[in-house]
Parts: structure tokens; C-alpha cells; sequence
């Protein structure tokens, strides 16, 4: 995997040549922060054993050789010589040319309309539940779509719990450790009566938001009640091809969000709707008409644009050409990615029932377990997963 190793600056950096004729160069200080000797990392669990304080801040690289693919490098001025693996500087490489693109999604993602169709990430429960690289393919998908179908369910109450242990936990909530999602005659939340639903995401009042969720149908003979989900980045994508100026409205200023329709909770948060990294990747969504406050952080002057900008998005996610449309039977559930996909659902009658459960999650636990199952059997590729 390497070919060659030039010293550069002084020791203050290096070019390695990979296979193929790559070039790419890495800082002294970077290297030596990164190095994987058992005096730096933790041979157990590979914890960093020491800080960057007492890394002197004046190394340098004094000698560099490649000998059987690893990168035996001497460090000045501590002395030490430390290895380092071909493949790991392959992969972490950071000399590369920078984004430029607001609104990048990263590689791991697919971003998806109303032509997703038969693509839609879904297992059967008993076969994620039983199979880790069944449930690794299901996880890909949620990870590639933020969302994903389970079938054929035990039909009990708190069968949802079950959905949510199969790679995490459940995150407690003000609406309890799981909620019900039925008609209530005198609901502390528009959810829990036959309204239809704009696509939202939910609780963009809390920081930080709950990052999954899981509705899990216990009862569905009502007429309508069907759920669908809109990709939020997708939303966002359009948004941002059809107009800059009202995509960057909705990144650099915050909206405010708030909740308090039951007594005791005053839940607030200030974020924007479209959520950028500072290197412009796009990492959230938040949109949800019911909980929107008024917002006070955008100039007189932009205001307007501001407002133009926030109902063309709406207008956007309302689009059909957005929706995935699915209804539930008792036993089966869905989950999504609470800040990227909106769900909704439709208007439902009295006539017959309708009886969901609902519960949060948390996604790192989803993509922790991913990855190690992936470590564990070898990386499993989306396109199984949507088999
Ligand atoms: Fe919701």
C-alpha cells in the first residue's frame, strides 16, 4: 500500500505515495497525535493515554521508512520510532481537496422522493430479531434512507421496546417511555386525535432532539390513518437547487421551537430548520408547523425573504412527488432518522380503530451497533438491504 515517503519542511510534514501513485501529505504533529503504540493508545480499548500537552510542540519527523507496508517513522525531539499501518494512513487520509458545496450529504447516504418505491429498507422482525446480519442489512437501510419498515411483529402492547432494543434503548421522554398514539377526547397533543398531520419532525423543541422514532401499529381498521415519510434532506436539496439565497436563509438564522401543552413543561430550543456542519455538510432537519414559535432571530430586513423561504420549503415537503405512503397493519412498525426524515399521516375516521405505539430512540446506538456487527461480519452493502 506504500510506495514511497518523502520528509518535507524540515520533518514538519511528510508525502506518502500509496499504491497507484497517490500522494498525500500529513502533518508531523498530526501523526504523532494519532500514533497507535501501546505508550499512546491503550492496547485494551485503544483510549488516547496521553494529551496533546505532552506531545512537545515542536516535532518533528527525523527519519521516515516503509518496511512490510507499515511506516516506521522517529519522532524529534522525544526520540521514540513508532509504526504506523499502511491501510490506516490509507484510510485517514486528510489531503484532499475541501467541499466547497453547501448542503453535502455524506457518502453513507441516499437521498429519495416518491420514486423510492420498492427500495423502501424492511425485514421481518423475527428475522432481525434472530439473524445479525439480517438485522445489519435492515440497520443499512435506516443508516442509507433514515428510515425503515419492520414486519410481521408481535401484536402486544410495548412491542415497540422490543424494536428499539434491537440495537439500542429507548429514550425517556415528558410523554413517558413510550407513548399512545390513538384519539383522545381531550388530547394534550394534536397526535393524539383523527387530524391528518403535515410531514414534521418531532420534538424540535427539545436540544437535542430525539434522533430516532419508532410507531409501532397495535390497531389499524380505521378508514385512512395511512403514514407517510418525506425526506428532509431531499426537501432541503431542492430547496437549495431551485434557490441559494432562500436555502441559506434557513440555515444561517435560528427558528425557535416550543412546546408546553401539558402542565410543568416549558420545552424551548433555537436551532435553524436546515442544519449545516461548519464545513457546510448537511446534518438536520427541523420542521414542525404545530410547535413553531415566532421567530425573533432573523433581521427586519431578511425577514420576508426569511418567510417566502420557510413556505417554499413547506411547499416542498406538502409536494406528493416527496411522499412515501404506507399503512400500517397491527404487527408492523417503522422507524426514522428524527433529523432528516418528516412523517405525517393522513386523516383517519372514528369509524373503526386506529392504535399505535410510539417510543425514542437514540441514532448513535443504531449506528454503533451497525458498525460493529459490520466489523464484526465485514461491511454488508445497502443494496442487500434493500433486497
Ligand atoms: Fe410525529
Amino acid at each position: 500500500m506504500l510506495t514511497d515517503v518523502d520528509i518535507l519542511d524540515g520533518g514538519k510534514s511528510l508525502a506518502v505515495t500509496l499504491t497507484g501513485g497517490a500522494r498525500h501529505r500529513f502533518h508531523a504533529i498530526w501523526l504523532r497525535d494519532n500514533a497507535w503504540d501501546d505508550k499512546t493508545r491503550a492496547p485494551g480499548n485503544g483510549q488516547r493515554l496521553i494529551t496533546l500537552g505532552t506531545i512537545p510542540a515542536d516535532t518533528i519527523v527525523s527519519k521516515a521508512d516503509i518496511k512490510s507496508g507499515q511506516l516506521h517513522l522517529t519522532f524529534a525531539p522525544e526520540g521514540r520510532t513508532i509504526a504506523f499501518e499502511g491501510a490506516w494512513l490509507a484510510a485517514n487520509v486528510y489531503d484532499k481537496p475541501c467541499r466547497q458545496v453547501h448542503g453535502w450529504t455524506c457518502p453513507e447516504i441516499e437521498t429519495w422522493d416518491a420514486t423510492l418505491g420498492s427500495r423502501i429498507p424492511q425485514a421481518e422482525f423475527g428475522d432481525v430479531s434472530s439473524d445479525k446480519a439480517a438485522l445489519a442489512r435492515w440497520l443499512a437501510g435506516v443508516r442509507c434512507y433514515g428510515f425503515g419498515k419492520l414486519n410481521g411483529g408481535p401484536v402486544k402492547p410495548e412491542a415497540l421496546l422490543g424494536v428499539a432494543a434491537l440495537f439500542g434503548y429507548v429514550r425517556e421522554t415528558n410523554y413517558g417511555r413510550y407513548f399512545e398514539v390513538r384519539t383522545e377526547v381531550n388530547p394534550t397533543n394534536l397526535a393524539y386525535t383523527g387530524l391528518g398531520l403535515q410531514a414534521h419532525t418531532d420534538n424540535p423543541y427539545r436540544d437535542p432532539v430525539p434522533t430516532l422514532q419508532i410507531l409501532y401499529c397495535l390497531e389499524n381498521s380505521a378508514k385512512g390513518g395511512e403514514n407517510m415519510v418525506v425526506d428532509g434532506f431531499r426537501a432541503a436539496e431542492r430547496l437549495h437547487e431551485e434557490d441559494a439565497r432562500a436555502f441559506d436563509l434557513l440555515t444561517k438564522y435560528c427558528a425557535r421551537f416550543e412546546y408546553a401543552g401539558s402542565v410543568g413543561v416549558r420545552l424551548r430550543s433555537r436551532r435553524p430548520m436546515i442544519e449545516l456542519a461548519p464545513d457546510g455538510e448537511l446534518i438536520g432537519v427541523r420542521f414542525n408547523n404545530r410547535s413553531a414559535a415566532a421567530v425573533v432571530d432573523v433581521p427586519f430586513e431578511d425577514m420576508a425573504d426569511y418567510y417566502a423561504a420557510y413556505r417554499r420549503f413547506g411547499e416542498i415537503i406538502d409536494d406528493p412527488a416527496m411522499e412515501v405512503t404506507f399503512k400500517l397493519s397491527p404487527g408492523e412498525s417503522f422507524i426514522v432518522d428524527n433529523t432528516r426524515v418528516l412523517h405525517a399521516r393522513k386523516g383517519y375516521s372514528g369509524a373503526g380503530s386506529r392504535w399505535l405505539q410510539g417510543c425514542y430512540a437514540d441514532k448513535d446506538g443504531l449506528l454503533s451497533t451497525l458498525a460493529a456487527i459490520e466489523s464484526e461480519c465485514g461491511a454488508l452493502g445497502v443494496s442487500e438491504a434493500a433486497e
